[in-house]
């Protein structure tokens, strides 16, 4: 059996996306598969109320209560080591990972981007500001990615993606709620695909800094 994953979730927003990730393990959907803490960067983010309510310990880490870079990374990998986390998943996390954490989990970090990656990603490319771009360029269909991370922002090898047309009345939140839909889906399915052995090739040793 695949070694059982142990996910950080980080997180800026509501938290739909962690919500469709613990109800995908509370309806066995995902097996092997335990979130065992949550991050964010906003202290008043709904993604911490979700963890605090599964139980699942939440943590409020900002840069901004940090004297430099080095110190608010050591502060985080002090979590994911406390937690034996083998696994991150970026759920709406509005800041750029450090290259340190991004070397640390080599390959077994997933980030969700709500258009057809690599359109339409970046810096500021969030929220409704993705969906205003994709109707301003006229584009006919948009969806939404699950990639692994690399050191820039929304980008590395794309892991799965589902589409949708766009209708002739299309608005950013129309566009929004709709890709929300898939990106509940197809979140919990290509995290499936990890604790199915399919991607994984090295081990994390937990006490490296
Ligand atoms: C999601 O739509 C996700 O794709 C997006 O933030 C939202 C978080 O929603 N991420 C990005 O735009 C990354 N560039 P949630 O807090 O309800 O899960």
């Amino acid at each position: 059996m695949a070694e059982e994953l142990k996910i950080a979730v980080f997180a800026s927003g509501k938290g739909s996306n962690l919500k469709a990730i613990l109800d995908a393990i509370k309806e066995r959907r995902l097996i092997n598969t335990a979130v065992v803490c949550v991050i964010s960067n906003k202290k008043d983010a709904g993604a911490l109320e979700i963890a605090k309510y599964n139980n699942i310990p939440a943590y409020y880490i900002s840069q901004s209560n940090y004297s430099n870079s080095d110190d608010f990374d050591a502060a985080i990998i002090e979590v994911l080591i406390r937690h034996s986390v083998n696994f991150i998943v970026l759920a709406g996390y509005l800041k750029l990972l450090s290259p340190r954490i991004v070397r640390k989990y080599k390959d077994r970090i997933l980030n969700i981007h709500p258009a057809l990656l690599p359109k339409f990603g970046g810096k500021g490319m969030y929220g409704l500001n993705v969906h205003r771009a994709v109707i301003e360029c006229g584009e006919k269909i948009s969806g939404a990615t699950v990639h692994l991370v690399d050191e820039e922002y929304d980008h590395g090898p794309i892991v799965l993606q589902d589409s949708i047309e766009l209708d002739p009345d299309e608005t950013p939140e129309s566009l929004q709620k709709k890709i929300q839909e898939i990106e509940h889906r197809i979140y919990p399915e290509a995290i499936k695909l990890f604790v199915e052995g399919k991607f994984i090739e090295k081990e994390i040793i937990n006490n490296e800094y």
